[in-house]
């Protein structure tokens, strides 16, 4: 009933919103993003120090699992037959009641917001910072899906009908365990869909314990199935039903690609990797910049396809010894530690290092140096300190490479179009930022740059829900091209049919 939200938001997670600067109106239509929670609070502080006392024993997840383990086709059938059923009928419901649902679903994630936090640090690693965010993103999502379900009511009718997915698979990633699951089922639940998620195998717990929150909101389980599944044949099999409808993937570029080979036409909404760089130009606030760059290149140790992993510098940015000391700096002082630790403020990394990952945090390429070295700081092998290496040559193995690690790299420039030429220069165009106060200078940078999100003097992760609606260009994002969390992703879901002309 409606009568939940009435309920009083725990005292602890009374919180400012730090992420909106202060005088900066909210949103034009009225929508507020939820504010994380505040450490300037004492009241926060204590609470996070609880909740990262349970971390290194955490089981949250591991009990809650209801979904089903899928070993053979007809589960999987059994699983797919009657997710979509439900989804039929719940398409055809008003979809202001699907509204009303996701803003239960909001309050029901605000109230589990510790232990979202709990089972993300200890399954992923994640610092309580990121964890927290992401929680108030989920947030975030089922309230601006909420009134894209109200919103469609009002498309319909316009020459065209809505016709709804009967069931949407979510595929999400490890790295946003929480977040980006989340985003998926919500955008697909008001989408009139069933929903069959299928948490990346690295996030299980974290995919377990948010379908639990779900269902517990009021979610019906026979709309929202959650499926333990290897990427096998099985997997396969399920991509390739006929009776999905719609996939939403959130992967790398070449799991994007495997699962169009395995049905041709299929439905798919896609973000993929990233090669995103940072331009600093003469004119930026250089102190600003640095702090964006540390943030934006090692937030979850680099695990982000949206992390800056070079930053290209312009004319006298390139010789400038305050920059390159203040970026050491500020870079060796990162305190990097378990996410048990209450004053980590980078992780490990999601598993020891091997190939692309290993290579980029040990082996340099021609005429390229260390300015700050990574190095192991345990005998775990997954926590490393940040990296930074200097003299990254345009075309190089380190210009075009996603390493999705903590690992940064330096080139220089000498004008802006020389580096517009070298962030363009990658296959991929997810995230892009530019430092600079000059505006005719950003205005040709806003002209130039090809990728889906822009950052100008602002760190180029952690895009907000409606602020920052979230997509790539080229080969960073596969489908309808609309973005996550932006006003027409709900209605690019489904299928439009013109109506029948009367006379
Ligand atoms: N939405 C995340 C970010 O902006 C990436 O998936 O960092």
């Amino acid at each position: 009933s409606i009568d939940a939200l009435d309920d009083p938001v725990p005292p602890t997670h009374r919180t400012q919103d730090r992420r909106r600067p202060t005088g900066e109106p909210a949103h034009r239509d009225g929508f507020e993003n939820v504010p994380d929670t505040d450490p300037a609070i004492a009241a926060n502080r204590s609470w996070a120090l609880d909740v990262l006392r349970r971390v290194p024993r955490s089981q949250l997840g591991a009990q809650t699992i209801r979904g089903a383990k899928v070993s053979d086709r007809s589960t999987l059938e059994r699983i797919v037959a009657r997710t979509a059923q439900a989804g039929v009928n719940w398409g055809r419901q008003d979809p202001s009641d699907r509204a009303e649902l996701l803003d239960l679903i909001a309050h029901e994630l605000e109230t589990r917001r510790a232990d979202l936090i709990e089972v993300m640090a200890a399954e992923t690693g994640k610092t309580l910072g990121e964890a927290d965010t992401e929680v108030s993103e989920a947030i975030d999502s089922a309230h601006h899906y909420a009134e894209s379900a109200r919103r469609l009511a009002t498309l319909d009718g316009d020459g065209a009908r809505y016709v709804p997915p009967r069931l949407t698979v979510v595929v999400p990633p490890w790295n946003f365990p929480v977040a980006i699951p989340a985003g998926g089922v919500l955008a697909a639940l008001a989408a009139g869909s069933g929903v069959v998620l299928k948490p990346a195998p690295e996030a299980k717990r974290c995919g377990a314990l948010l379908a639990d929150v779900l269902w517990d909101a009021g979610v019906p389980h026979s709309l929202l199935q959650l499926v333990d599944l290897d990427e096998n044949e099985l997997g396969r099999d399920l991509i390739a039903h006929p009776a999905v409808d719609r996939i939403i993937l959130t992967g790398s570029a070449d799991t994007a690609r495997s699962f169009r080979w395995w049905r041709a036409g299929l439905p798919l909404t896609a973000e993929t990797s990233g090669k995103n760089a940072i331009v600093v130009t003469p004119s930026a606030d250089l102190d600003l910049a640095v702090q964006d760059i540390v943030q934006s290149a090692f937030g979850h140790a680099g695990q982000k396809c949206s992390a800056a992993s070079l930053v290209i510098l312009v004319g006298s940015v390139g010789e400038s010894e305050r920059f390159r000391r203040q970026l050491v700096d500020a870079t060796r002082t990162l305190r990097v530690a378990w996410p048990d630790d209450p004053t980590a403020q980078m992780g490990p990394v999601i598993t020891e290092p091997q190939g692309k990952l290993r290579a980029g945090l040990t082996e340099l390429g021609p005429g390229e140096s260390w300015l700050v070295q990574p190095v192991p700081l345990d005998d775990s092998g997954r926590l490393w300190s940040p990296g930074i290496r200097d003299g990254v040559r345009p075309g190089s193995d380190f210009h075009q490479t996603e390493y999705f690690g903590p690992v940064l790299g330096i080139t220089r420039a000498e004008t802006l179009d020389q580096a517009l030429a070298i962030q363009n220069g990658t296959d991929y165009g997810l995230t892009a930022g530019i430092h600079s106060l000059d505006a005719d200078e950003v205005a040709d940078w806003i002209a130039g740059v090809q990728a889906g999100n822009l950052y100008v003097n602002r760190g180029i992760t952690g895009a907000i829900v409606r602020r920052q609606p979230f997509g790539g260009w080229k080969r960073s994002a596969v489908g309808t091209g609309t973005k996550a969390g932006g006003p027409m992703y709900v209605a690019t879901l489904g299928r439009w049919e013109p109506l029948p002309r009367t006379v």
